[in-house]
C-alpha cells in the first residue's frame, strides 16, 4: 500500500459524522445547527489548538478578501476560524476522504458554506493554477509526508509571489527516538518529523524566504496545563480528539505529550514568503 493510501487509512474514522453529532448532542446543541466555535474542542488536530492557529493568523496577516490555502486541512477546524474571524475565502485539502467530506457538512451546519470549500486531493500534486493563492499554511501534515522538497515546490507553484506560507509542525528539536504509536501514525513507516534546520533548507530551495521561525514548546505545555486542570474540575468536553481517535487516543496522545515534554520534539511556526 503506498504510503498516502496508509495515511488517508490512519485518519479514516468510519462513522466520524455521527460521532461529532452525537458529541454536539451531549453539549445541548442542535446537529442541524451550531457555530464553528461549539466545534472548537475537537476540531482542531494539532497541539496548540485554537490558540496556535490564531496566532498562525494573526502572523500571516489575514485579511477580508484573501484567498488562503489550507493544506491537509483535516476537519476544517483552522479553515473554518479563518473565514469566521478573518473573513477570508479559504480552499482546505486533505487526502482523507472522510475529512473532506465531514469537513463539508460541518461547515455547511455553521452557515461558513459561502467562504469555506474542501477537495480530497495530495499535498504533492496541488489541482490548482499557478498564483491561485494570496497564502497558503500546513499545520502539523509535514510529519506524514516524506518528500518535502515536492511538497513546498507544490505550494510555492500556487501562491502568488509575495505571499506568505504558515507551516506550523511538529519538528525533531533535540535527541532520541520517537515512541509509536503517535496521533499521526501507527508505526514509524509513515512518520516523517524532520528537524527546523530541514524545513528551512527545503523551504529556500523551494523558492522562499524566511521571515520568522517561532519555538511553540512552551506555549503548547501552558495550554496543556491549564486543559488538565479544567478536564479534572469539570470533565472532557464532549467533543474532544478522542472521538476522533476512538479508544487508541490515549496511547498516541501520551506518547505525543511526553515526547514533548523530553523536548525530542517541539511544534515550531515558521513564516516564509513566496518569492
Ligand atoms: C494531524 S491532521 C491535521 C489536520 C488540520 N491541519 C488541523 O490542524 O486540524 C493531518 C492531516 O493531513 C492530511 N494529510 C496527510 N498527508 C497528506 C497529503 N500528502 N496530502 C494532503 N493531506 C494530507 C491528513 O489526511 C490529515 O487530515
Amino acid at each position: 500500500m503506498s504510503t498516502e493510501r496508509q495515511v488517508a487509512k490512519h485518519y479514516t474514522h468510519g462513522s466520524l459524522q455521527q460521532a461529532i453529532f452525537d458529541a454536539l448532542r451531549a453539549m445541548g446543541k442542535d446537529p442541524e445547527r451550531f457555530s464553528a466555535m461549539d466545534l472548537s474542542t475537537g476540531d482542531e488536530l494539532h497541539l496548540g489548538w485554537v490558540p496556535a492557529t490564531a496566532a498562525l493568523a494573526k502572523d500571516l496577516g489575514l485579511a477580508p478578501g484573501m484567498h488562503v490555502l489550507d493544506v491537509g486541512s483535516g476537519i476544517g477546524g483552522p479553515a473554518r476560524f479563518f473565514a469566521e474571524t478573518h473573513r477570508c475565502r479559504v480552499t482546505g485539502i486533505d487526502l482523507t476522504d472522510e475529512f473532506v467530506q465531514v469537513a463539508t457538512e460541518l461547515t455547511r451546519r455553521c452557515g461558513l458554506s459561502d467562504l469555506v470549500s474542501f477537495r480530497q486531493g495530495s499535498a504533492l500534486d496541488l489541482p490548482f493554477s499557478a498564483g491561485a493563492f494570496d497564502a497558503a499554511t500546513l499545520i502539523h501534515v509535514g510529519m506524514n509526508i516524506a518528500d518535502k522538497a515536492r511538497l513546498f515546490e507544490s505550494v510555492r507553484r500556487v501562491l502568488k509571489p509575495g505571499a506568505l506560507f504558515g507551516v506550523y509542525e511538529i519538528m525533531h528539536a533535540g535527541k532520541g527516538d520517537l515512541p509509536y504509536p503517535m496521533p499521526w501514525a501507527q508505526t514509524r513507516e509513515t512518520s516523517f518529523v524532520e528537524t527546523p534546520e530541514t524545513y528551512r533548507h527545503l523551504l529556500s530551495a523551494a523558492g522562499f524566504t524566511i521571515e520568522s521561525e517561532e519555538n511553540r514548546r512552551e506555549f503548547v505545555l501552558d495550554l496543556a496545563r491549564q486543559m488538565r486542570e479544567k478536564a479534572e474540575k469539570h470533565g472532557m468536553p464532549p467533543l474532544n480528539q478522542q472521538v476522533l481517535m476512538g479508544p487508541a487516543f490515549r496511547e498516541r496522545l501520551g506518547n505525543v505529550m511526553a515526547t514533548l515534554e523530553r523536548g525530542t520534539i517541539a511544534p515550531v511556526q515558521i513564516i516564509a514568503r513566496a518569492a
